[in-house]
């Protein structure tokens, strides 16, 4: 574009100065031809330029297509994957309880229960699903308003504790009470703020701790909040794809369940809605540290 911007300022540039000189009735003037010359092949070559760099800006945005288009398909067909494993078990466990397979109450009971808590896991999953692509596509209603981190963080530790006690997993409330606010919309803070502890608690073994801190950092300006625990951690080769749709730590997938989709809404929250910024800290078979920071409100 821009070598097509310099070749119509060179044209009216060269086409005012040709009628001024016709003007002049200065026909003859060598000096005037070659400068008239010049003028041409200048010109000739933006259009060229101009024509070339139109060509490459199409080529790149055909293989930018073809890219979405692939990662659509990729998303699809992972999404569908995702859906049928707790699907297959409901499916699996339904069909036992209707062909009376469970004789007593104490199997009907855990199969009713299992049913349950996978029909829960399908519900996060599609929650997940569409909370991410309404972000993506830009259509998530945001609701900003000053936020007190400290309510929301104690809540989430409200929330959280039934699974750490059934886990045996210590839940250390480092909230300080911070004067100041952020200007956010609290459903997704707490939102961001509940994976990063269910995440804690999940990838912590029974007798392990999970804290939960707030604090204020005047040089930047932000509210910091940090979930460490002395969980698993995380292998160094991981740590460049946690963000990732639907990525689990190999070694991890046999101690929780999940659908590797947490942090990336997590993410996308912090960092894309809020302009905020994501804290990762981790030593693999000692523990990790997650945490987001986002600015004071004014
Ligand atoms: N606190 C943590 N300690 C160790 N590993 C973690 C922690 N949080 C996240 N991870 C790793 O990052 C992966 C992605 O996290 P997430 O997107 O929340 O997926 P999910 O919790 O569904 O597995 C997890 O599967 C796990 O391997
Ligand atoms: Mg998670």
């Amino acid at each position: 574009m821009m070598y097509l911007l310099v070749a119509a300022i060179v044209i009216t540039v060269g086409t005012t100065y040709a009628l001024w000189m016709m003007e002049q009735g200065n026909y003859t003037n060598v000096w005037a031809v070659g400068r008239g010359a010049i003028l041409v092949v200048g010109v000739a070559s933006c259009v060229v330029l101009g024509l070339l760099h139109l060509r490459r800006e199409m080529l790149h945005d055909r293989a930018r297509e073809d890219e979405l288009s692939k990662l659509k398909t990729d998303f699809v067909s992972h999404v569908s994957h995702e859906l049928r494993t707790p699907l297959s078990s409901i499916k699996a466990y339904a069909e036992l309880l209707v062909d009376g397979e469970a004789t007593d109450d104490k199997t009907r009971s855990e199969f009713y229960h299992i049913i349950q808590s996978e029909a829960d896991r399908l519900s996060r999953l599609i929650d997940n699903i569409l909370n991410i692509s309404c972000i993506e596509s830009g259509m998530t209603r945001v609701t900003r308003k000053p936020v007190a981190l400290n309510t929301i963080l104690k809540q989430v530790l409200e929330v959280a504790k039934p699974s750490a006690r059934e886990k045996n997993v210590s839940l250390v409330d480092q909230v300080e009470p911070v004067f100041f606010s952020v200007e956010a919309d609290r459903d997704m803070i707490y939102q961001a703020a509940l994976n990063l502890v269910s995440n804690a608690i999940k990838y912590t073994p029974s007798g392990g701790t999970v804290r939960i801190s707030l604090g204020a950092q005047d040089e930047s300006k932000e509210l910091v909040v940090q979930v460490s625990d002395t969980g698993v951690g995380i292998p160094p080769d991981a740590m460049k794809h946690l963000f990732e749709k639907f990525f689990r730590v190999e070694q991890h997938k046999s101690m929780a369940k999940g659908s590797g989709l947490g942090l990336n809404l997590t993410r996308q929250i912090i960092e894309g809605i809020h302009k905020g910024r994501m804290i990762v800290k981790s030593e693999y078979g000692k523990g990790s540290t997650f945490g987001f920071a986002l600015p004071i409100a004014a």
